[in-house]
């Protein structure tokens, strides 16, 4: 059972932050379809940047489950505590830090996993954040900043020392961006350097992947990310697997389409129907990448712009494949 300061996780499998894929809609999903934990998007630490219709809706969490962790990116440790504040108040009941980002835009403002260089300032950060908030603040970091500097061990104790509740750890470094595969030994040596809750994270993909690097590390959970895109189910297969030994079988194409169609909906619900067609998009299209005979679909599909012909078309390609040459116009098959 993992524990993050009075909160139990029902599953040892964790949703990753994901800038642009783990809205609200998304992390609703996750969590019934098994994660035990999800984390939102982050949220910029410079509060003047929040009123905008992107950060209002990242930190819109109306109906979500708890325990709803937030995550927060920057660089300032006044900024950072200012920010885990304001979230608090916003119904946060997790602050998590992100200190495992490459992204440009954060790190040119020296943050993210850029942070990892600087031992000292994570120190002031992290303290600044645990001193600001009476709620748990969670930590995300990589394992160090290249390869030839894996100073996550130092990092975990850092974070230990400071009152952080929980760290995840991406088995890669800031320098490895997303090149090669994530290496799971730091992870195990973090693991076994401190005593709060490890979450292993790092191109896990499968039931097997995950028990493997549970064993491996000695993890507490297991956290997916890119994984996840296209196959929410998967935190039901791999918290079954983890917890019974035993593989559940591939969801039938029916409740493939319910969970498709249902995301889409609340896609449509929460940014507007026009907004809402876009972003469904790019989620029909990482679930079209896990199947077969997808590319032509997808290039019909990404030019429909109204929901009822986007959830038409979901439901002959999943259920009635026949009726699919029926359903592409032919002004749409001119577009194939
Ligand atoms: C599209 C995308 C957006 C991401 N955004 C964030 C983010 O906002 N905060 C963060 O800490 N990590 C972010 N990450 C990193 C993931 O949380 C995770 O650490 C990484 O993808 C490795 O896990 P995986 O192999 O399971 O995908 C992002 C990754 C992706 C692919």
């Amino acid at each position: 059972m993992v524990r993050i300061g009075s909160y139990t996780l029902a599953s040892p499998v964790i949703l990753a932050p994901m800038a642009g894929v783990t809205d609200r809609p998304f992390r609703q999903l996750c969590r019934e379809l098994g994660a035990g934990l999800v984390v939102s998007e982050m949220v910029t630490s410079d509060v003047s940047l929040w009123n905008t219709r992107k950060s209002r809706l990242r930190m819109d969490h109306a109906g979500e489950e708890e325990p709803r962790s937030v995550q927060i990116a920057g660089g300032d440790p006044e900024m950072l505590a200012e920010a885990a504040r304001l979230n608090a108040e916003h119904g946060a009941q997790i602050i998590d830090i992100n200190m495992g980002c490459p992204a440009k835009k954060v790190c040119n403002k020296a943050a993210g996993s850029a942070l990892l260089k600087d031992e000292k300032l994570v120190s002031e950060i992290l303290e600044a954040v645990v001193g600001a908030v009476d709620i748990p603040v969670t930590l995300k970091i990589r394992t160090g900043w290249n390869p030839e500097n894996r100073n996550g061990v130092t990092i975990a104790r850092i974070a230990e020392d400071a009152g952080i509740t929980a760290l995840a750890v991406h088995g890669r470094t800031r320098a490895d961006a997303y090149k090669g595969n994530a290496e799971y030994d730091t992870i195990a040596d973090i693991k076994q350097a401190i005593s709060i809750p490890v979450f292993a994270n790092g191109d896990i993909t499968s039931p097997e992947k995950a028990r493997y690097v549970m064993d491996y590390t000695g993890a507490d959970a297991v956290m997916i990310g890119r994984g996840a895109q296209g196959r929410p189910w998967i935190f039901k297969q791999i918290s079954h697997y983890l917890a019974t030994g035993e593989q559940l079988p591939e969801p039938e194409d029916l409740t493939k389409y319910e969970i498709l169609s249902r995301h889409l909906n609340a896609l449509y619900a929460f940014y507007g129907e026009l907004m809402g067609v876009r972003i469904a998009r790019k989620h029909v299209n990482w679930y079209l990448g896990t199947q077969e005979s997808g590319s032509h679909f997808r290039r019909y599909f990404n030019q429909l712009d109204q929901p009822e012909a986007q959830q038409a078309a979901i439901r002959s390609f999943i259920l009635e494949p026949g009726q699919l040459n029926h359903l592409m116009t032919p002004a749409a098959e001119t577009v194939l």
